[in-house]
Parts: C-alpha cells; structure tokens; sequence
C-alpha cells in the first residue's frame, strides 16, 4: 500500500516537472524548429516574471552576443535577422552565407562583420541598404496605373539598376547575377540603385552589359508590378544556388 502511494505520488511529481518545462524544451529544440511559431513564444509562459519582448533571439558570433528578430520581408527559408540593439542595430544578419557570399557583400562595402555561431553556421552582418523595393517608390505610385508609363518606369529602372551592376562588377569584378525586385533597391526618385543580396554572384572577366540589362528588365517585369508591357522579354535567370533551411536558429532572449 505505502509502495503505491509512493509510486502515485512520483509519477504526479514527474508529470508536473514534465508539464511545467515542456515549453521551455520544444523552444530550444533545434529539430523541431518551426518558424512561425517561434515569435509568438516566450518564456512569459513559466510567469518567471523575466519578462522579455518575444520574437527577440540572441545570436552568438564569435562569442559576441547580437540582439536580433526574424526580419518582417523574410522569405520561407529564415535566415534574415534584423539587430535590435548595440553595435550593428539596424542591420541585417543573415546565416548559411557562403564564403562567396561575405566576399562580395564585404568587397560592395557592405559587410559589418561575418562569423560563425555555436552551431558552426555562418553569419554575415550587413550595413541597411538606404534604398527600397521598386514599388515602394514615389515614382512608382505616380505612375502604376498606367501600363505605358509604368513600363516605362521598368525601362528606366533597368537602365539605372544595370549602371550600378556595371560599376561594382567594375569595381570589384563581383557580379550580381540575382537582379530580382527584392534584391535592386532604388532611392525615392529612381534615380540611384543599391544592390543587396550577394546570395547569387560570380566574378566573370568579361560581362555584356546588354545580357545584364535584359536580366534585369525580364526580373522586374516578372514581379508584376506593373500592367503586361507590349515588350517584354522574358530572359532565363541565373543559375543561382537553392536557399537553404536553418536548422539552428539563435535562442530566445
Ligand atoms: N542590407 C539590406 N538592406 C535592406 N534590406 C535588406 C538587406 N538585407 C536583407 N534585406 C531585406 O531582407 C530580405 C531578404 O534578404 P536577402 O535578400 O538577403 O535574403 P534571401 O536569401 O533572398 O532570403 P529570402 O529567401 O528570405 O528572400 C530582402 O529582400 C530585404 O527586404
Ligand atoms: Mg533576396
């Protein structure tokens, strides 16, 4: 009688431990990572009263700790963190970059600081580009609506995104070979690319400017911002490496 007592009362402890670190164990496990879900997670859930802002994780580079959140433009793949706070706040850190990858963001004037974390993983911290996506500019909202003067704009954009290609490729012989809406940003006006996103790039001797150019006009034609334009061309794209799943995301702050 007294064994069972004792046995009942064991398994009631160890059901309540289980219960009360669960949380805390599926948050932290790295297998069972899902990014949706994490933001919405913090440790306010024990009531420990350390009350954290959720959707903030720490990330160890070289045994530095940065601040960071999944950024808001992320794609299906999370590996762009924005830094909330310290040294680089403001600045996007991005893991599963390749040595390519830092090379050519460090040789644009681009790269903060790479490094690796715990896991091994790669990291590059980059500056905040001062430009923003095509349809986010004045310039395009003045003309959107129009098919004729909104491919128009597509012709000028191309125009002044394959000069920026052209002087950094010049510059460093980096090619930016991923020329999509998301990765050529523009100054209010149009009147000034900046190229983020050396996820895609090679360093070829020679490069035709024209082949460039009609990458770069088939990708922001292919974004569909604008009415169906009588000319447009669509050119095959880079053959750029897949994106890779994190497995490994920073711990929750
Ligand atoms: N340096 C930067 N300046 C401004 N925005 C940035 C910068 N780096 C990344 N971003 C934002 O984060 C988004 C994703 O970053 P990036 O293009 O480098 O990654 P990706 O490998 O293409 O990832 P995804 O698969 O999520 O698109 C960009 O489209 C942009 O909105
Ligand atoms: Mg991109």
């Amino acid at each position: 009688m007294r064994f069972s007592v004792t046995l009942v009362s064991f398994v009631f402890l160890f059901c309540t431990v289980l219960v009360w670190a669960a949380p805390v164990l599926i948050l932290y496990s790295p297998y069972d990572y899902d990014g949706s879900l994490l933001p919405s997670r913090s440790l306010d859930i024990r009531g420990t009263g350390h009350s954290r802002q959720s959707g903030q994780y720490v990330l160890k580079l070289n045994g530095q700790k940065i601040l960071v959140q999944p950024n808001s433009a992320q794609g299906a793949h999370g590996v762009v963190y924005r830094v909330v706070d310290g040294h680089y706040a403001g600045a996007f850190a991005k893991a599963l970059v390749s040595e390519q990858e830092i090379a050519a963001t460090k040789a644009a004037g681009a790269l903060l600081v790479d490094g690796s974390d715990d896991h091994k993983q790669r990291w590059a911290v980059i500056r905040a580009s001062p430009g923003k996506r095509l349809d986010q500019t004045s310039a395009y909202h003045r003309v959107h609506a129009d098919r004729t003067q909104c491919n128009a704009l597509l012709d000028h954009a191309a125009d002044v995104a394959t000069r920026e290609i052209m002087a950094v490729h010049s510059r460093t012989r980096w090619l930016h070979q991923d020329p999509s809406i998301d990765n050529i940003l523009f100054d209010d006006g149009v009147a000034h690319a900046y190229l983020i996103d050396w996820g895609c790039t090679s360093q070829p001797s020679r490069v035709d400017e024209r082949q460039v150019r009609a990458h770069v006009r088939s990708a922001l034609a292919q974004s569909g911002i604008c009415p169906k334009g009588p000319r447009d061309v669509n050119v095959a794209p880079f053959h750029c490496p897949a994106p890779v799943t994190l497995k490994y995301p920073p711990k929750p702050a």
